[in-house]
């Protein structure tokens, strides 16, 4: 299957990001009665517990912190109006088109709960029952102790300037080719690193002296051009040429965290030479001056990867053109799509659907050879802000000779609050420009060769 390898030539070096959620919060439905009396420390903290302070707590990346009694009850409205209305927990993904690991959808049950106790007046309740918060690690990784952690070079963020995109260059040299099962980037300051989506470069070590030569971080909206950014962070062999680029290795986005897949599955080869390329590492705004720490994890691994985890994408840049062109006309809603007939069975692992500013929905699923329709994923209301890597809870076999398709909806109109142009302009995809002003369309696959048994293999290890 030519087109599905992922190594790739480093000048295709633009994706999307890769992430996996964290906490199982299953929308398990039952006819439980609501209380009479709803009372923080009864019922509200538990819930919060629950579904909010992974990101709303001191470290976490939700700006405001959801603890005690006093923050949720500042918030008392909000927190009604943001769970009635499915904003937050943050999860675009409509959960009865398709389940996924980690996936954050609220009960009714406890939205109503949250409702009925700031309609009754947000009472305290007794001391003593007081849920105590869930142990989060620390500042540190998610799965465990890594084995060798790279920090990026600091970089200072100043205080009330606009967003900012950097490439970076990580670089590494290790004593010997090695294997990695995780590779997992944990973000300095939660609430100023928005996304992270990095590559691996794997240098062959008699083509590059010198990994560690050149500058590691490049301002994107200065270069022009990629390659520009490129030539900075001096990512070429001695002799000009380009090294292979292993695509996703490590992304992150608030909220998520890196995933261990069961063994025998995904894992790394890391080569003797070689250095991350963060191509997409983006900070927000900060109203004072901080100092990026954010480093990379790497767990070993004493198994190769047997079953290294492929990819391929859809849409701009990828295996399948987008359809029509990526042309929206201002003060139009404009419906796009991409198909691309699968060779092999395949087992998919992920996806990750991906659109800037004017997406409106996206949908994506696959068109077997018989006639049958394999669900993906359906996301009604596009958010810019969380773009998933969604992971399904077992592998979905696609068998060879279907079609996945993956289905657009632009919205360039005012009714678009997030509309970047007001007067609405035209906009469309530029090469893949990752500026969220141009626009893009992909649906990016992860997936391995299917073998027999891949559909009852689950994907949950913890
Ligand atoms: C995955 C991380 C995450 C989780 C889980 C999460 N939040 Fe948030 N929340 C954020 C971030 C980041 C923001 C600010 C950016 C935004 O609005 O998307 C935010 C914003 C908010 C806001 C302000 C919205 C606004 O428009 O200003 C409220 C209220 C809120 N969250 C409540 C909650 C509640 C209640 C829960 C749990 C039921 C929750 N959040 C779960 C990350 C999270």
């Amino acid at each position: 299957m030519k087109c599905h390898v992922k190594l790739s030539r480093i000048a295709f070096a633009f994706t999307s990001l890769v992430w996996q959620a964290s906490c199982n919060n299953k929308p398990a439905e039952t006819e439980k009665k609501l209380p009479e009396k709803v009372t923080f420390t009864e019922h509200i903290a538990p819930v919060l517990y629950q579904n909010c302070t992974i990101c709303h707590r001191p470290g976490g990346n939700g700006h405001f912190d959801l603890v005690t009694y006093a923050e949720a009850k500042e918030y008392g409205p909000s927190l009604a109006y943001v769970t009635k209305n499915r904003l937050m927990p943050p999860w675009p993904a409509d959960p009865h088109y398709t389940e996924f690991i980690g996936q954050r959808v609220m009960s009714d049950y406890d939205i109503s709960l949250i409702e009925n106790w700031v309609k009754q007046g947000m009472a305290e309740g007794p001391q003593d029952k007081m849920p105590a918060l869930p142990q989060y690690p620390a500042g540190g990784s998610m799965i465990g102790t890594p084995d060798l952690i790279l920090p990026l070079k600091p970089y200072l963020i100043k205080a009330n300037t606009s967003d900012h995109f950097l490439l970076v260059k990580v670089p590494f040299e290790l004593p010997r080719d090695t294997f990695a099962s995780v590779i997992e980037f944990v973000a300095g300051p939660h609430d100023v690193v928005h996304h992270v989506n990095g590559d691996m470069i794997k240098y062959e070590f008699d083509k590059k002296k010198d990994v560690f030569a050149g500058e590691q971080i490049t301002d994107m909206v200065e270069d022009s051009t990629i390659q520009m950014g490129f030539a900075k962070l001096q990512l070429q062999n001695d002799d000009g040429s380009w090294p292979v680029l292993q695509k996703s290795v490590v992304n992150y986005l608030p909220g998520v965290f890196a995933l261990k897949y069961p063994e025998g599955i995904g894992g790394y080869r890391l080569p003797r030479k070689g250095a991350f390329l963060l191509n997409d590492l983006h900070y927000g705004f900060t109203k004072k001056d901080v100092t990026d720490s954010s480093h990379i994890n790497i767990f070993f691994s004493r198994t190769p990867p047997d079953r290294p985890v492929q990819e391929f994408q859809l849409g701009t840049l990828g295996v399948s053109p987008v359809e029509p062109d990526l042309i929206i006309q201002p003060n139009t809603v404009k419906k796009v799509y991409s198909r691309y007939t699968v060779p092999q069975d395949i087992s998919i692992i992920t996806i990750n659907p991906h659109m800037h500013l004017l997406g409106k929905s996206f949908k994506g699923y696959a068109l077997t050879p018989k006639g049958d329709t394999i669900r993906l994923i359906d996301i009604p209301r596009w958010d810019f802000n969380w773009q998933y890597f969604y992971t399904f809870k077992k592998m979905v076999k696609i068998p060879a000779g279907s079609t996945i398709v993956a289905e657009g909806v632009y919205d360039n109109t005012t009714e678009n609050h997030n509309n970047p142009f007001n007067p609405p302009q035209l906009v469309r995809d530029r090469n893949g420009s990752m500026k969220a002003t141009d626009e893009m369309f992909q649906f990016i696959i992860t997936y391995l060769p299917y073998k027999e048994g891949d559909e009852n293999i689950s994907l949950e290890t913890h």
